[in-house]
């Protein structure tokens, strides 16, 4: 009898192909990707790197790993690649471990402006193990504050600068956290994992030139298998003639064991679809998309990603209006705001993207339609009085779930976005 994960195999692509993935940090990889991802390769263990393994066997998978950096470097300039960490935020860790000793300085921008855990917040490795110092994006423009990153930074003295987001919708100015680096001394790490596509695509700045290190997710918008690539600039190598050693020890045996060549065969596969010209009119389909999205909601995007204040609705409503779009067959995320007036757990805003819907060939008049829908979803819910957090009823989640559900009018949307979904390929599965 096949197992039952193989029906609910089937039942996660159905809502794939009939919805609408609107989290910016997901996409839809190739059938090829796929492919290598359930290879065999799943079955070697090779411990160490190309020509230094501790275990027999690896004469294959070194021409695998060998190839995956060959690309790696050719796709972003760069003369040196990593490409075995498991995933982005234990590639991070290795970049802080090999930049950095413990207790020393790091700085990020802060999870509720828009930064990533492993940039310092608190609870993750990065503020346990090191001094994790945050800036912010300013209060009125939701743009980063460079003259508190510049004080902050010549306070602590950073041994190491992230510059790196997960819900910044406008365009990153490497040269301005270059300068603050320079005066204080510190390596600078980019962490372009949203942006990579788009790097790649040309509509966005490459920090290659800037920064002394790059560590990339590889399941965003480079819409490769979920990994992550450690790249270092000349730059970086000038910083620190050792950094390429340093890193490898910071992986292994830092920080993990055997990789995962299957992945690794696969981010190959997607490095070599990046390098296709295809791959940049994708890049430049994305921007085009979340701008006119961005704009038929009342904002603006500069990039793959929107992050849509719903204070006009009340505060805290984040989680109605995620609940009440997933109704709906559109996929989004709650997300703070900045200068957030409600909680981090219940917050006031949504964040959605157009990589995935891109990847599906949907294109500006599409994106009109789609915001439609979703202004019509955040209309309903105002008329609804639905249960809040502020209620301090202990089960007002499950309460909210359940009165959405049985909701006449997002049930009629949902029919309309399954039909419209249903039209568009999916890549990796149609
Ligand atoms: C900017 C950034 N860095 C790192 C990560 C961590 O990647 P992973 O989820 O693969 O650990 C993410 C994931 O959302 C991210 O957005």
């Amino acid at each position: 009898m096949a197992s039952k994960v193989f029906e609910l195999i089937r039942q996660e692509a159905h809502r794939q192909k009939y919805g609408l993935e609107m989290i910016p940090s997901e996409n839809y990889v190739s059938k090829e990707v796929l492919s290598a991802m359930g290879s065999i390769l799943t079955n070697k263990y090779s411990e160490g790197f190309p020509g230094r393994r501790y275990y027999g066997g690896n004469e294959v998978i070194d021409k695998i790993e060998n190839y995956t950096i060959d690309l790696a470097k050719k796709l972003f300039k760069v003369p040196a690649a990593f490409v075995q960490s498991y995933s982005g935020s234990p590639a991070n860790m290795a970049v802080t471990m090999a930049v950095c000793e413990p207790g020393e300085v790091v700085m990020g921008l802060a999870l509720l402006s828009g930064g990533h855990l492993t940039h310092g917040a608190k609870l993750s490795f990065s503020s346990i193990f090191y001094k994790a110092i945050n800036y912010d994006v300013r209060g009125d423009d939701w743009k980063i504050d460079f003259s508190q990153l510049e004080s902050l930074a010549k306070k602590h003295k950073p041994k190491l600068i992230w510059t790196g987001t997960t819900a910044y919708p406008f365009k990153l100015d490497y040269r301005k956290f270059r300068r603050i680096a320079d005066m204080v001394g510190a390596t600078l790490v980019a962490d372009c994992s949203h942006i990579t596509g788009l790097i790649i695509g040309g509509v966005h700045q490459s920090p290659v030139p800037f920064v002394d290190i790059i560590m990339t997710t590889t399941h965003k918008t480079l819409r490769g298998p979920r990994g992550a690539l450690i790249l270092v600039t000349e730059r970086g190598l000038k910083k620190d003639p050792e950094i390429k050693s340093k890193i490898e020890r910071a992986i292994i045996p830092g920080i993990q064991g055997g990789p995962h060549n299957h992945q690794t065969a696969a981010i190959a596969i997607s490095l070599e679809e990046a390098l296709k010209p295809s791959f940049k009119k994708y890049a430049i389909q994305i921007t085009r998309n979340a701008a006119v999205l961005a704009k038929e909601l009342g904002t603006v995007s500069e990039t793959h990603l929107i992050l849509l204040s719903l204070t006009n609705y009340g505060y805290g409503l984040g989680y109605q209006a995620q609940y009440a779009l997933e109704e709906a067959g559109i996929t989004v995320n709650k997300n703070t705001i900045p200068g957030e007036p409600a909680s981090p757990f219940y917050p006031s805003g949504i964040r959605l993207g157009t990589p995935a819907l891109t990847s599906r060939g949907m294109k500006e008049k599409n994106m009109i339609k789609i915001a439609s829908w979703i202004k019509r979803v955040l209309e309903e819910i105002r008329g609804l009085d639905l249960p809040k957090e502020q209620d301090k009823r202990k089960d007002f989640l499950k309460a909210v779930k359940a009165q959405l559900h049985q909701n006449k009018n997002l049930k009629k949307i949902r029919k309309e976005v399954e039909s419209f979904a249903g039209k568009f390929p999916v890549p990796g599965m149609d």
